[in-house]
Parts: structure tokens; C-alpha cells; sequence
């Protein structure tokens, strides 16, 4: 299928702390996004890339714009959007500025900076084969437990209590590049607005809006070397791996 990759790069950073645009922050002496946008074109993946900035963010703007010079005949369309307040209506504005001819979307977080290039191909590969949706993800290592508030007479005990424990070998962390024929991406985005201001906040990845459609999310696997940079550890992680990849 003719694919578009959208990359949301409009977020803050907060958890990371920097003071500016997460995308913005430098990582072995360049920005996130570059890293990210160096990947993706790397990948062969796309038609066209289109990007989601922080509004404003002109020094990105312009590096997106020198890069675009940089693209020799036959690399991607460069499309460069202003993102919005949250990840999906960044992802909505960056739907709304694919070219005619689109068959499939990739949306990805500039936050996983170092994506290997194999997981693009896994997620291409099982749209190719027919998939309407497909996600790459990773075994947990933590076992992971849900949890509530502690109230009542145990409330001094400490501040909450698990309430269950899911089955660790049936849980995947979840990845980007997540690929979508566009009629399902754009179906599912349509859903989103009618969920109230809870429930959009509970929206983490553009999956969840097709499993909400009951359509069936495929998995393929993804990488170690894929984390999403988000606190200052994951920086230092991310600095480590451009040393030197993980066998
Ligand atoms: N994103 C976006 N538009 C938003 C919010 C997030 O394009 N309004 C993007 C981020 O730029 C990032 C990806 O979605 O590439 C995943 O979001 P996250 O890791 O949460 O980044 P931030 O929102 O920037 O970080 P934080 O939540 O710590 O502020
Ligand atoms: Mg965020």
C-alpha cells in the first residue's frame, strides 16, 4: 500500500524535564526529531513523512525544512503540521495533511528516537499481508499489578493496595510505529471525538481507538532499542545505545 508516516513531535517534555520541547532536546549533540526523522527516511518507509510540531517551534520548523533539501530526488514528501494539545488530536492534524493516494498510515513518536529500521519492516510487512492494524511490542520484564486508593481502617498502612496481578506471559509493552489501513485510522479517530474529556485522556496510542472499534490489532515484535524517551534516565539509556546498538 502507498504509505504516509506521521510523526507527532508536538509534545512538552514534561517528565523529561528540559524546559523546552521534548523534541527539541538534544542526544548525541542533535535533536530527538532529527533522530527520529533520520530513522524513518533511513527505513525507506513512506511516501510522505509528516510532522508534528509544538506550534511556534520555529528553529525545528527550519531544521525540518533544511532536511527536506537534503532528501535526494525519490525520498518522501516532507509535510510539516502544527500539533495540538493532546498526542491524538496531533495525530488527527497530521491525517488531515496526507496527500491523495494514502493507503496506509505509520503514526510514530519522535520519543522513540531509535527505532531500528527491522521494526518498520515488521509493521510494513504485516500491513502489506493484509493487516488493518498492527503494533509492535515487547515482553515485560516487571511483573505488573493494578492497584487502587487504600481507604477505610487500613488507609494509614500505606497509600494504596493491589486489587490484582495480570498474567505476565499474556502482557506486551507497546510500540511505535503503529500501522493502519487509513479508512481504520480514520474511522477510529472519528470514534475518538465522541469520547468525554476521561476517556480521551485514557487514550495512550491510536490502537486502543481500533480495538474500541472491535477490529483486530495485530503484534509484531519490537525492539529494546525502541524506548520512548521520557525521563531523564531513558535519556541516558538513549546516549548509551548510540555508542553502540544492542546485539
Ligand atoms: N505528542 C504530540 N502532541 C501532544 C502530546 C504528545 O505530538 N500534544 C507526541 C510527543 O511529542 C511524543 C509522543 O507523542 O513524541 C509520545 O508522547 P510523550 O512521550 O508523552 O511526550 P510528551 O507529551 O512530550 O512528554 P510528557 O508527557 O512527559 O510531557
Ligand atoms: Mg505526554
Amino acid at each position: 500500500p502507498v504509505t504516509a508516516v506521521i510523526l507527532v513531535a508536538a509534545g512538552s517534555g514534561q517528565r523529561l524535564g528540559y524546559g523546552i520541547p521534548k523534541a527539541a532536546v538534544p542526544l548525541g549533540g542533535e535533536p530527538i526529531l532529527m533522530h527520529a526523522l533520520r530513522g524513518i527516511v533511513a527505513s525507506g518507509t513512506g511516501s510522505q513523512v509528516c510532522i508534528a510540531l509544538p506550534p511556534g517551534e520555529d528553529t525545528l520548523r527550519r531544521l525540518c525544512e533544511d532536511f527536506r533539501q537534503e532528501l535526494a530526488d525519490g525520498g518522501p514528501l516532507l509535510s510539516i503540521v502544527d500539533g495540538g494539545a493532546t498526542r491524538a488530536e496531533s495525530v488527527r492534524a497530521g491525517l488531515a495533511a496526507l496527500m491523495d493516494g494514502i493507503e496506509a498510515v505509520l503514526v510514530h513518536d519522535a520519543a522513540r528516537a531509535l527505532t531500528p529500521e527491522s521494526v518498520f519492516h515488521r509493521v510494513t510487512d504485516a500491513l502489506a499481508a493484509g493487516a488493518a492494524a498492527v503494533i509492535p511490542a515487547v515482553a515485560v520484564v516487571d511483573t505488573v499489578k493494578t492497584v487502587a486508593a487504600t481507604t477505610g481502617k487500613d488507609a494509614h498502612l500505606a497509600p494504596e493496595v493491589v486489587t490484582g496481578t495480570a498474567p505476565r506471559e499474556e502482557l506486551r509493552a507497546v510500540q511505535t510505529p503503529q500501522g493502519f489501513h487509513l479508512d481504520t485510522l480514520l474511522k477510529a479517530h472519528e470514534a475518538a471525538r465522541g469520547l468525554d474529556q476521561d476517556e480521551s485522556a485514557a487514550v495512550t496510542d491510536d490502537a486502543m481507538l481500533v480495538e474500541m472499534l472491535g477490529i483486530p490489532v495485530h503484534v509484531v515484535r519490537g525492539s529494546t532499542q525502541s524506548l520512548k524517551i521520557t525521563t531523564p534516565l531513558d535519556l541516558i539509556l538513549a546516549e548509551g545505545l548510540l555508542e553502540g546498538p544492542l546485539g
